[in-house]
């Protein structure tokens, strides 16, 4: 079964040809800069998006499961808020499994739901789309393949709107990086549309480290595919066995940074006349963020990008917290809107 078996309850647009340019010129950017690194983003292509499958049913990667808990519990409080039919708008949405609660909870509610999807990886979002339509005839799927600031650029608002931002996804976009972010969603929403945040939050050391570092290197896996992605598509020759994943948590930051450590001095082709890359030993590819929230700090980011808290809620480890904001009206004090 694929999405065009669907007709016209799937819509798909893509735009790839950014995501391959892009790719090229922030890996070539990224590995030239002297704090090396490649965007997070980058880790999510088709074996990317699978190994991420694999890491939510890891025993230390507790986060989906707390996530699930609080969907299964406040999905139809969070639907009922709203008194018109919602749209579901997802950023991230990669395997859209969590996001069924709350698709299910609005089909009890409308009888029938518009689920938008935005994911830069196009074989997540086909594989969601096949499942979803499937299981619920009551569901209509708009894929938009693409960076969140491409798509979320061009989106226009549309009224009675629910942004869902999963899976600790806005931690991935720490300081300055989560401002722009959630400033783009604001613009791409009509005023009283409503946002969902799923986000983990600062705990103990231990805990937030060991979920980045699971002992079958399913994670490890999932870092070093972003090395296989470049020698794949750039035609690179960077020997991957050359390096460890790690995560440690920097209190500077507040944030689990990942990285990839090269164990030897080496220098790679970078592929098709684009020169080499060099690493000592021991130097670190920045890979990825994963910011840990309090409440004060998502109050405080909420407050500067036009949003008003509406709902805050946690487990009772206080490990994870759903997060509901609301479009604000007001837009005076945020600047560049
Ligand atoms: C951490 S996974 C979360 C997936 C899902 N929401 C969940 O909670 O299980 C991040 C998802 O966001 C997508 N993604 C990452 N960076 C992106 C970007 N800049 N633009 C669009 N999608 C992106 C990835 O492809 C992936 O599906």
């Amino acid at each position: 079964m694929n999405v065009a078996d669907f007709g016209d309850r799937y819509r798909e647009r893509i735009w790839e040809t950014h995501i391959a340019e892009d790719f090229e010129r922030d890996v070539l950017a990224g590995l030239s800069a002297v704090q090396k690194t490649i965007p997070s983003k980058y880790l999510y292509d088709a074996l990317g998006s699978a190994l991420f499958e694999a890491i939510v049913l890891l025993p230390e990667y507790d986060l989906p499961r707390r996530e699930s808990a609080l969907l299964e519990r406040y999905a139809p409080h969070i639907i009922d808020r709203s008194t018109r039919r919602l749209r579901l708008l997802e950023l991230g949405s990669g395997s859209s499994q969590k996001t069924r609660t709350l698709i299910e909870a609005a089909i009890e509610r409308y009888g029938s739901v518009e689920y938008t999807a935005v994911d830069i990886s196009l074989d997540a979002v086909r594989n969601a789309a096949v499942q979803l339509l499937d299981r619920y005839p009551e569901v209509t799927v708009r894929a938009l393949v693409g960076d969140y600031f491409q798509v979320l650029g061009e989106v226009a608002p549309q009224p009675a709107t629910l942004a869902l931002f999963l899976g600790s996804n806005l931690g991935n976009y720490p300081g300055e990086r989560g401002v722009a972010f959630l400033r783009a969603v604001r613009g791409a929403l009509a005023p009283s549309d409503m946002l969902l945040l799923g986000v983990d939050l600062r705990k103990d050391r231990a805990l937030m480290e060991r979920a980045y570092n699971d002992d079958i290197g399913v994670t490890a896996a999932f870092s070093k595919n972003v090395l296989a992605r470049i020698n794949r598509d750039l035609g690179a020759e960077i020997d991957i066995g050359n390096f460890k994943h790690s995560s440690v948590f920097d209190e500077r930051t507040g944030s689990v940074e990942s990285y990839l450590i090269a164990a030897c001095v080496a220098s790679y082709s970078l592929g098709r006349g684009r020169g080499t890359v060099s690493f000592a030993a021991g130097e670190r590819i920045h890979i990825e963020s994963s910011h840990k929230f309090t409440h004060n700090e998502l109050r405080v980011l909420a407050d500067e990008c036009g949003f008003v808290e509406r709902g805050f809620f946690t487990d009772e480890d206080a490990a994870f917290a759903l997060v509901l904001l609301e479009r604000g009206e007001e837009a005076a004090k945020i600047s560049g809107l």
